[in-house]
């Protein structure tokens, strides 16, 4: 067991280890409970390590059953072990071979590292350090090595024997109703790439011929009986595969390429070389099981594990430090592959929710980091937000600085240059400084510096001299161990949008360099006037969210009226009326708190109005986008202390009463207009209609709750796909009676068998903002179809509540606080890095006023002074606390 006094890992400490290892040979016999891993190793002393150091081999809850050097059993003074490690004293220095056999229970795994078992399969988790639970190994990115695995099971309980690389040869083992298969990966790789799997599983395929010709067989392994909803992830593979050779020129290269879905998972996929394991909640989907949200996650995340293939696998990281080289690059391929294959505009809105949801949270809280830490204690707890969406917003802006040509020049150099090794972010950096003749160091900084710039504006119009003059400054607040910054390298695209609507020419006439309409604030401050500008200008800044910041500029609520109407760029369209709808929010909050009457401005619904006659219809999704207010957590961002969650709960929801109210027949209409013709298909343009349609009755709802009530009752029962039902059920939801209470029943006892889509009723239930909620999740608990054991069932009770209800996870009681923390101390010996995650629910507990602070506070140290945490819990809960 590892203890919680974890030490910290520093990159400045990284050296090459003194061994490499060029080969291993591993022979698995998987067994229920005692499978037996036999590891040849081929090792040599590294010529940039220390010469005759000692060997110092990972392991994790291991147990030893023989070490043989070159064949000859070690004496027992050569080494020594534990279960978490194995030190040979003076190895050999010249090549050598070492054999380790150990002994491994894959059905007592519950932590879902390293090899374990999954309604019957057995599979394997390695990133980031579960290698090490499977055999003594150097577990850490840098060492490379060509593996041959031969995997070997009985028959019938697992008939189908898959690994990484090539199959090369199967068999049976005679008289023991056992069978073989022997894989070969030629491709050098890190531990943490390496996967197994075996089991009875159904298959769906297809040939998938790549640009120079080669024939791949494209494979997803479901549970028996779910082959059918595999079919949309196989096409949403190949579709991953033809764009990564048209985007970015990489093409596959192994003969097959297999995923495999299991229903335990700690994250969503993994990337694990010709094998990519899945949480099979990002594979699984049919018409009537899964949403479109299921659909479009589903599609991003099988392209983001393939587009590892080459950023992350062929090129790998050479510590853990360098996570964001493969995160980070690898979700700005997703997000533009979803981009290309859906809406643009609409797919950079979600993204930027997501964004602000998540990695803007982080930062301004006590786990905020850079996307490159240099200090870490359990790696587990860096898969976050920060490295990886903001680390892809590093990638864009490095892609808008430089352009889109150099961009693409850049990104080849570094797969020529990078291929087969194990890389930094200065590697990756320093190919985009050739590729584009300019000098990144500062640019740099958006690696090492955590916390969310704020980049302020102002600007004057000078009509006789028909000059406008903007000022741009930037200042990044203090972060955990950092507190002093420096500026960044920022990206402002913008442009000016006359009053009546029309785009106006962009002339600098200060010697500031404009290229393709975008400014680089790169100093505390830049002032830059525009020469021959006809009318006073509304400033668009930031278009497309051109850089991961905060903008604060005073514009008029009028000004920000003309850019919802007429800005040529959607991002800011949408922008500007989010922007209103903040404001209106925090008016009505603000009135809330103080006990008075809220009164909401008419302008946001009239701009609204007029919205919905001229324009919804032209792009559905974006329209959806439009519709949806501000949520409670962006509401409480934007406040930024003393939040009150019950005010903003109440403020935001008379808002969106007032808006309901106001907008009523417009609503009714478009609900009645977008009704579905024809069978479910989940391409994008019917995905973008039923959302607009979902949100003009979430906000019809609002407004008038019985009439709200009767549609969506109607809709739940005529309802021939989940998109439909579930969201008919979202609706009701927020509508106390018995009409929800009943829909609840239907809808659990149609799906009773089938845990995936009961996780979305575990999930809603737990978001209802009402005092009975706690007991209500503390009941499901108890749910036969609940179990603490499976993260997807954890995540969407307990993760729902904890992240998706402001108001009753901070109740002013404490409760919900309480019952997480004893939910994370119950878990924490079982799963955790699932109990971590959990824990970080607590990321912005400063930020709430003192009697809910009081409360955070106690039941974070309830879970510090745990005895015998985590590294993972302690890690998180001691950070929280700083
Ligand atoms: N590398 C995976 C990805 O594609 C992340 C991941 C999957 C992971 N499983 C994990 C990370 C387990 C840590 C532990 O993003
Ligand atoms: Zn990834």
């Amino acid at each position: 067991m590892r203890t919680e006094n974890a030490p910290v890992v520093r990159l400045e400490d990284y050296r090459p280890t003194d061994y490499l290892i060029d080969t291993v040979k591993l022979d698995v016999r998987l067994h229920p409970t005692a499978t037996r891993v036999t590891a040849e190793l081929a090792l040599r002393p590294n010529p940039k390590g220390t010469p005759g150091a000692a060997l110092t081999l990972d392991g994790d809850e291991l147990r030893l059953v023989s070490a043989r050097l070159d064949g000859v059993a070690l004496g027992a003074a050569a080494y020594a072990v534990t279960p978490s490690s194995l030190v040979l004293h003076a190895p050999p220095q010249r090549p050598f071979t070492l054999t380790l056999e150990t002994e491994l229970d894959p059905s007592a795994n519950t932590k879902l590292m390293g090899l374990y078992r999954s309604s019957g399969i057995y599979c394997t988790q390695c990133e980031a350090e579960g290698f090490r639970r499977i055999t003594y190994f150097l577990d850490r990115p840098d060492v490379l090595s060509v593996y041959t695995t031969r995997i070997e099971a009985d028959r019938e309980e697992a008939p189908l024997l898959l690994g990484n690389g090539n199959p090369v040869e199967r068999g049976e083992v005679p008289g023991t109703g056992r069978h073989y298969a022997l894989w070969h990966d030629p491709f050098p790789k890190p531990c943490y790439l390496f996967a197994l799997v075996g089991g009875r599983l159904d298959k769906v395929s297809q040939t998938y011929v790549t640009g120079s010709g080669r024939a791949v067989e494209i494979a997803i392994h479901v549970e028996a009986g779910k082959g059918e909803r595999a079919t949309y992830a196989l096409d949403a593979l190949a579709r991953s595969m033809r764009w990564d050779e048209k985007v970015f020129g990489r093409e596959y290269d192994l003969d097959v390429f297999n995923v495999v879905a299991v229903s335990d998972f700690n994250m969503g996929a993994m990337e694990n070389k010709g094998l990519n394991i899945f949480n099979d909640k990002y594979v699984l989907a049919s018409a009537e099981k899964a949403t479109d949200a299921d659909y479009a996650n589903i599609e991003a995340i099988i392209a983001h594990e393939y587009f590892h293939n080459w950023t992350g696998n062929r090129i790998t990281c050479r510590d853990w430090f360098q996570l964001c080289l493969k995160e980070g690059l690898t979700v700005f391929r997703d997000q533009e592959f979803s981009s290309d294959e859906r809406s643009r505009p609409v797919k950079r809105i979600a993204d930027v929710r997501t964004l602000r949801a998540q990695q803007f949270a982080e930062d301004a809280g006590p786990l905020a980091h850079p996307v490159r830490p240099a200090q870490y204690r359990e790696i587990n707890n860096f898969y976050t937000a920060t490295v990886y969406e903001k680390g892809a917003e590093v990638i864009r802006m490095l892609k808008t600085l430089i352009g889109a040509e150099a961009f693409r020049r850049g990104m080849d150099l570094y797969f020529e240059r990078c291929d087969g090794t194990a890389a930094t972010v200065e590697d990756f950096i320093a190919c985009f400084a050739e590729a584009s003749g300019r000098d990144l160091s500062q640019f740099f900084t958006w690696y090492e510096q955590a916390g969310t710039p704020t980049v302020t504006a102002s600007s004057h119009y000078d009509p006789a001299a028909r000059t406008y003059r903007l000022d741009l400054a930037q200042r990044t607040p203090p972060t955990p161990g950092q507190a002093e910054k420096r500026p960044v390298v920022i990206p402002v695209a913008l442009g000016l949008v006359g009053e009546s609507g029309r785009e106006l020419p962009l002339k600098a006439g200060n010697e500031v360099p404009l290229a393709n309409g975008v400014l680089t604030l790169d100093g505390p401050a830049l002032s830059v006037t525009f020469t021959d500008v006809p009318e006073r200008p509304v400033p668009s800044l930031l278009r497309g969210f051109s850089a991961p910041v905060r903008l604060e500029m005073d514009l008029a609520d009028e000004d920000l009226f003309v850019l919802f109407r007429h800005d040529r760029d959607p991002f800011n369209q949408w922008q500007a009326a989010q922007t209103v709808a903040t404001r209106v929010i925090l008016e009505a909050t603000r009135a809330a708190r103080a006990g008075q009457a809220i009164s909401v401005d008419a302008r946001l619904g009239e701009a609204l109005a007029h919205f919905l006659d001229s324009r919804a219809e032209a792009d559905h999704a974006f329209a959806a986008q439009v519709l949806a207010l501000p949520t409670e957590a962006d509401m409480a961002r934007e406040i930024g202390g003393d939040v009150d969650p019950d005010a903003v709960f109440t403020g935001r929801l008379a808002v969106k009463r007032a808006l309901g109210a106001a907008l009523a027949d417009r609503l009714a209409a478009l609900y009645g207009r977008l009704a579905s013709r024809g069978a479910y298909s989940p391409d994008a343009a019917s995905a973008g209609r039923r959302a607009l349609r979902h949100a003009a009755l979430d906000l019809l709802a609002a407004g008038d709750a019985a009439r709200g009530t009767e549609l969506a009752v109607a809709q739940f029962a005529a309802a021939d796909n989940m998109t439909d039902r579930f969201g008919a059920l979202a609706v009701l939801a927020h509508l106390p009676g018995a009409a929800r209470e009943t829909a609840l029943a239907d809808f659990a006892g149609r799906f009773h068998d089938d845990p995936l889509v009961l996780d979305k009723w575990f999930a809603l239930q737990a978001t209802i903002p009402e005092a009975g909620t706690l007991d209500r999740v503390r009941e499901l608990t108890r749910h036969p179809a609940f179990s603490m054991g499976n993260p997807n069932r954890v995540r969407s009770l307990v993760g729902s509540f904890a992240m998706g209800n402001a108001t009753q996870f901070n109740r002013a009681d404490g409760a919900g606080y309480d019952f997480l923390a004893d939910v994370v101390i119950a878990l924490d010996p079982k799963n955790p890095q699932v109990a971590a995650r959990l824990l970080t629910a607590f990321r912005t507990w400063r930020m709430l006023e003192p009697g809910r602070r009081a409360k955070a506070e106690a039941a974070l140290k309830r879970v510090a002074g745990t005895p015998g945490l985590s590294p993972d819990v302690s890690d998180i809960s001691g950070r929280s606390l700083a």
